[in-house]
C-alpha cells in the first residue's frame, strides 16, 4: 500500500519561495553590498549586529557589473558615484534599503526607489562640525591677511606688517543660513569673543548671545567676516550679487562653504578687485570640475586675498568615520525595527521596541480604501492589533502593525494579497 507524502508542518506549509521580493528573509541571511570604500565603521557595525553576508567594493561599479552585484541583495550601501538609475533598481529585486553614505542623494533615483518599496537613508549631518571648523579657521585667516602673506611668501617676498591684520575677538560674525552648520560656527566663534549676527527666513532660537537680525541687509552692513550657510533654492540662487556685496562693510570678507551658486563670482571678484572686500574663502563653485584630474577655473584664480579649497568643508577622516556609523545604524534600525526615521524619499514612521511581538510592514500604493482593507483582513482572522503606525506620503504608504507572535503567520499571509501592495516583511 502507497503511504500517502508527509503531512507538512504548519511552517512548510506556509514557506514562499525565496525569489519573492515580498516575503521575509532571517537576518543572517541578508546580503549586504558595499561600495565604494564605505568605511570600516559601517562593515564592524553591521557585523556586529549578526549581518554576515556582507561583499564590498572599493570602486564604484556600473553596468551589467553592478546589476549582478545586486540581483539578489537585500541592501546596497554607496557613496556619491555609484548611480542607482530605476532601470538597475529594477533588477534588483530583493532590495530592501539603500544606504547613501554621503550627504548628497542625486545619485539615486529616489521616486523610484520609493514606489519599489525602498527607503534610502543618508548622512545629512556627519560632517557639520567639519565644515564649522574650516569656517572658523578661514574667519580667522582671513582677519589676519594670512592668504596674501602666504601667496607673497611663496614667491620669495617677505610683508611683514601688521597692517590689515586683525584679532577676531570682539568683531561681529554674520552668519546667513543659521541650520546645523550656521548654528555650530555661532557657538564656536563666540568661544573666540566674536559677536554672533545671523539671518534666517525662519525664526530660529539663537545659542548662546546670538541675535537674529531681521534682515539679510542688516546682516551684511553689520558683518566683519559673512559666512554663508543657505541650501541651494531658487531663493538662494545669487543671493550674494553686486548688490548684497556693496552693503558689506569695506575691508569685510566673505566665506562660502554652502553651495556654488549662492555667490555672484563674477561681482565677488569685482568687489574683491577693487577692494571693497579684504577677502574671501571659496570651498564651492557654481561649476565645479567633475574629478581630480580636471581643471579648475573660475575668475578668482590668481587673486591672492582668495583662499580656495576644492569642496572639502565636510571632508574629514571624523566625517567619513561619523557617516560610516550613521548610515549603518539607520538601516539596522530599519531592518530590525521597522524605523524609517530620516529616510529622505519614504513616509517617517518613529517606532517603539517589538515586546516579544511579531510586527508586520506593509508597504502599499497610497490609494483609497487601503487601511480599511488591511484591517478587514486582520478582523475576519479575528487577530488581534496590539499596535499600527501608519504614515503616507502622495503616492506610497507605509503602515507597520504588530501582532501577537502566534498569529504573525496568518496575518502576513493576509498582507501580502492585499491588491496594492508593494512590499511586505515580517520581523520577529
Ligand atoms: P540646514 O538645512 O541645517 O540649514 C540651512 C538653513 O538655511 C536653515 O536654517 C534654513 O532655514 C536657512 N535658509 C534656507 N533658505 C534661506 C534663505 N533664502 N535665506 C536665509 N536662510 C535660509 O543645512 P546645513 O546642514 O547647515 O547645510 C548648509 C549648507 O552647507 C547646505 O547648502 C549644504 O549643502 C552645505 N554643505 C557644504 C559642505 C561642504 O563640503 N562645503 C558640507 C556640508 C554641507
Amino acid at each position: 500500500m502507497q503511504r500517502p507524502p508527509p503531512r507538512k508542518s504548519r511552517h512548510e506549509r506556509h514557506r514562499r519561495p525565496r525569489s519573492d521580493p515580498r516575503y521575509s528573509v532571517p537576518k543572517d541571511k541578508l546580503k549586504v553590498v558595499l561600495l565604494e570604500n564605505v568605511h570600516a565603521n559601517a562593515i564592524e557595525a553591521l557585523q556586529q549586529d549578526g549581518y554576515t553576508q556582507i561583499v564590498t567594493r572599493p570602486k564604484a561599479l556600473q553596468g551589467e557589473e553592478l546589476v549582478e552585484l545586486l540581483h539578489d541583495a537585500h541592501f546596497v550601501g554607496i557613496r556619491s558615484r555609484t548611480h542607482l538609475t530605476e532601470a538597475v533598481l529594477e533588477r534588483a529585486p530583493k532590495l530592501v534599503a539603500i544606504g547613501a553614505f554621503c550627504i548628497g542623494t542625486n545619485q539615486i533615483d529616489l521616486r523610484a526607489a520609493m514606489l519599489r518599496g525602498i527607503p534610502v537613508f543618508n548622512a545629512p549631518f556627519s560632517n557639520t562640525r567639519s565644515v564649522a571648523e574650516l569656517v572658523l579657521a578661514e574667519t580667522i585667516l582671513l582677519m589676519r591677511g594670512i592668504p596674501q602673506k602666504n601667496a607673497l611668501q611663496h614667491r620669495g617676498g617677505w610683508d611683514k606688517s601688521a597692517a590689515g591684520s586683525h584679532e577676531v575677538r570682539g568683531k561681529t560674525l554674520g552668519i546667513v543660513g543659521y541650520g546645523h552648520i550656521g548654528t555650530q560656527i555661532g557657538v564656536l566663534a563666540e568661544q573666540l569673543g566674536m559677536r554672533v549676527v545671523y539671518y534666517d527666513i525662519e525664526a530660529k532660537l539663537p545659542l548662546g548671545n546670538a541675535r537674529q537680525l531681521p534682515t539679510l541687509e542688516a546682516v551684511l552692513h553689520a558683518s566683519d567676516v559673512v559666512t554663508l550657510h543657505v541650501p541651494e533654492t531658487p531663493q538662494t540662487q545669487n543671493m550674494i550679487g553686486t548688490l548684497e556685496l556693496s552693503q558689506m562693510k569695506t575691508g569685510a570678507h566673505l566665506i562660502n562653504a554652502s553651495r556654488g551658486t549662492v555667490v555672484d563670482i563674477d561681482a565677488l571678484t569685482d568687489a574683491l578687485k577693487r577692494k571693497h572686500l579684504a577677502g574671501a574663502a571659496i570651498d564651492v563653485f557654481p561649476v565645479e570640475p567633475q574629478g581630480n584630474d580636471a581643471r579648475f577655473e573660475s575668475p578668482l584664480v590668481g587673486l591672492d586675498n582668495v583662499l580656495l579649497t576644492p569642496h572639502i568643508g565636510g571632508s574629514t577622516a571624523e566625517a567619513q568615520a561619523n557617516i560610516g556609523l550613521e548610515v549603518a545604524a539607520k538601516l539596522l534600525r530599519y531592518s530590525n525595527n521597522g524605523s524609517t526615521v530620516s529616510a529622505v524619499n519614504f513616509p517617517e514612521v518613529t517606532l517603539p521596541e517589538q515586546n516579544g511581538r511579531c510586527r508586520l510592514l506593509h508597504i502599499h500604493r497610497n490609494v483609497p480604501g487601503m487601511m480599511a482593507r488591511i484591517n478587514e483582513r486582520f478582523s475576519e482572522a479575528g487577530i488581534n492589533i496590539a499596535a499600527q503606525y501608519l504614515r503616507t506620503n502622495d503616492e506610497v504608504g507605509y503602515v507597520v502593525i504588530d501582532v501577537d507572535s502566534e498569529a504573525q503567520r496568518v496575518a502576513y499571509e493576509g498582507l501580502c494579497n492585499i491588491a496594492g501592495t508593494i512590499r511586505c516583511r515580517m520581523l520577529y
